[in-house]
């Protein structure tokens, strides 16, 4: 599954206190990762009692920080230097005993010191005994915790892992806390460079019928274009994702129309207009079956194979290229096997639009089904390569390009 890069270019500290829900850390080390956060982490000497830094390491992938005087340790970078770097720090879970440091102020081991040294926003995720979490203590350092701008997930109620008992106190799940580090980061899509603007994106293969069993198809997997669906959707567009049949779930608030045809798509295409962007981003078959039969094609004893007779398919590209709804800005993806770059160029031109993002789609790119992709873009100025990137983050950044393109274009025609 294609996991959105919601924490690209977050560096996240995970201060690891002392509790069993530690065993649940690397689960959301990995959780943090897959959305594109740098991980590092840091593990009190009781957290070290549930789970090893040896694994915290190798899910990380980093170094893990567990003494305040470790200048010998080659890795070892300084609490001041550690807490600085953080975007967000996440305690988790976050122990009794922890919290209530936090809140006195105290500063006898590395992660309480970083805490004392970090002006980065913090999450905790408390985890103990529910008697723990409902004595005064606690619940006086929690609100003194607030004060002071600490924001908290959980506790949830469940049973105990170490003594099965029920109540408040169970650490939040890892999935739950990766999004709560999301939410932290996200935009309001209101905010976004597209709000108000119509993205029409076409994605997919399409299937085109020989009779009512058998297909000609090809590997488009439909990644790519999903990833443009999701990213355009984030940057506040409301957005049309005309898709031939694949194996992925439409991001929440696309609205989908599902096809499976090149003549299905050209239709659904035309029916969504307008749009001030359209990024055409399908596999669309060239040619179908001139007579697709209604009927399964049997053999008929003589030995010889049937022939198939191909028509040429609507290009939609071109199509739209030339209509008088044409959006602003036309998108199109060249894949090719050869001579990438000047097919592309060749391909902006005939198709009439406004970029042609080319990729290497040979067997040996592994682009087709992948999630990475290196691409290049190509508009009349000229060729921009860019370099090997998961198929996410060139959504990403194809969208911040159209948009700042989209507003650039209207300050022009508006004065
Ligand atoms: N495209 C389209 N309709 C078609 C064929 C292609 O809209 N019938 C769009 C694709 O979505 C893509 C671009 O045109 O954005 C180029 O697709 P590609 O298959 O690389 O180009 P073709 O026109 O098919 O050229 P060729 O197969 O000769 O390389």
């Amino acid at each position: 599954m294609l996991i959105d890069q919601t924490l690209a270019g977050k560096a996240i500290l995970l201060v690891i206190t002392g509790g069993i829900a530690a065993y649940k850390t690397p689960d959301l080390v990995r959780r943090m990762r897959e959305r594109g956060a740098t991980v590092r982490v840091i593990m009190t000497e009781g957290a070290q009692g549930f789970i090893t830094p040896l694994t915290l390491g190798a899910v990380s992938g980093q170094p893990v920080f567990t003494a305040l005087w470790d200048r010998d340790a080659e890795h070892d970078i300084g609490h001041v230097r550690l807490a600085r770097e953080a975007d967000l720090i996440i305690v988790a879970p976050a122990s009794a005993d922890f919290l209530a440091k936090m809140a006195g102020g105290l500063a006898d081991d590395l992660a309480s010191t970083v805490m004392l040294a970090a002006d980065a926003p913090v999450l905790a995720a408390p985890a103990m005994n529910p008697k723990m979490w409902t004595h005064p203590a606690t619940q006086r350092n929690v609100a003194t915790l607030r004060g002071d701008g600490i924001q908290f997930i959980g506790p949830e109620v469940g049973e105990m892992a170490e003594s099965g008992e029920a109540g408040l106190g169970r650490m939040s799940e890892p999935m739950d806390i990766a999004i709560a580090a999301e939410q932290h980061f996200a935009t309001p899509r209101e905010e976004g460079p597209l709000w108000g603007k119509h993205v029409l994106i076409t994605a997919g293969p399409t299937h085109e019928p020989i009779d009512p069993v058998r297909l000609i198809v090809n590997r488009s997997s439909g990644k790519q274009g999903y990833a443009l669906a999701q990213a355009a959707h984030r940057a506040g567009a409301t957005v049309t994702l005309v898709s031939g049949p694949t194996s992925l779930e439409a991001p929440a608030g696309v609205t989908l129309k599902p096809v499976q045809t090149a003549r299905q798509m050209l239709a659904a295409v035309e029916d969504s207009l307008p749009a001030d962007i359209g990024i055409f981003a399908a596999a669309v078959a060239d040619w179908r079956v001139a007579d697709a039969s209604d009927a399964k094609i049997k053999k008929d004893g003589s030995g010889q194979p049937p022939t198939l007779r191909l028509t040429e398919n609507p290009d939609i590209l071109a199509t739209i290229a030339t209509s008088d709804k044409r959006p602003k800005l036309l998108m199109g993806f060249a894949a090719e096997t050869n001579d990438v770059e000047a097919n592309a160029i060749a391909k902006l031109a005939h198709k009439g639009c406004d970029y042609i993002v080319a990729n290497d789609v040979s067997p040996k790119s592994g682009v087709m089904g992948g999630d990475a992709n290196t691409v290049s873009v190509v508009t009349g100025s000229g060729v921009e390569r860019w370099p090997t990137m998961g198929k996410a983050d060139v959504a990403e950044k194809l969208v911040a390009r159209l948009a700042a393109d989209l507003k650039a274009d209207l300050r022009s025609t508006d004065g």
